[in-house]
């Protein structure tokens, strides 16, 4: 089972990045993270982080022919970017949406997720835990398909 793990736009600078609001991790600790819950759990993942809208919209068409699930944190994205709605919309494997803070909590126009309504579910507030239970919510969808 192949699960592809997308970080968006300035997720890269978690660490520095307002740790109020994001936490003290660097985004190499939570792929750290990431990679051993993997490990554990017998998933292989390929994690990458995307700045711009484009890159994150191939790697989208990309998992849709050599993964069996995506986890994504589109980062700003996720409140306008149809391009990435429709990318997640167009392929066959299923989408989990993750957010380490709670988006609604926060300002008014992070309370929308465009993305959402075409993935199977979004996981939002749990910190760096939002990855991790992003990926077990993306392999029981897949073993639930009968795709392991
Ligand atoms: C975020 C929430 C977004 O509103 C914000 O633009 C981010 C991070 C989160 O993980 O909490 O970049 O996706």
């Amino acid at each position: 089972m192949k699960i592809r793990v997308l970080h968006g736009p300035n997720l890269n600078l978690l660490g520095t990045r307002e740790p109020e609001l994001y936490g003290s991790l660097t985004l190499a600790e939570i792929d750290r993270r990431i990679t051993e819950c993997a490990k554990s759990i017998g998933v292989q993942v390929e994690i990458s982080q995307f700045n711009s809208e484009g890159e994150l919209v191939e790697a989208i068409q990309q998992a849709g022919k050599s993964a069996d699930a995506i986890v994504i944190n589109p980062g700003a994205y996720t409140h306008y970017s149809i391009a990435i709605r429709d990318a997640v919309a167009a392929i066959k494997i299923p989408t989990v949406e993750v957010h380490l803070s709670n988006i609604y909590g926060r300002e008014e126009f992070r309370q929308e997720s465009v993305i959402a309504p075409v993935c199977a579910g979004q996981i939002s507030g749990f910190g760096d835990q939002s990855y991790i239970l992003g990926l077990q919510a993306a392999k029981h969808l897949l073993e639930s398909k009968g795709n392991d």
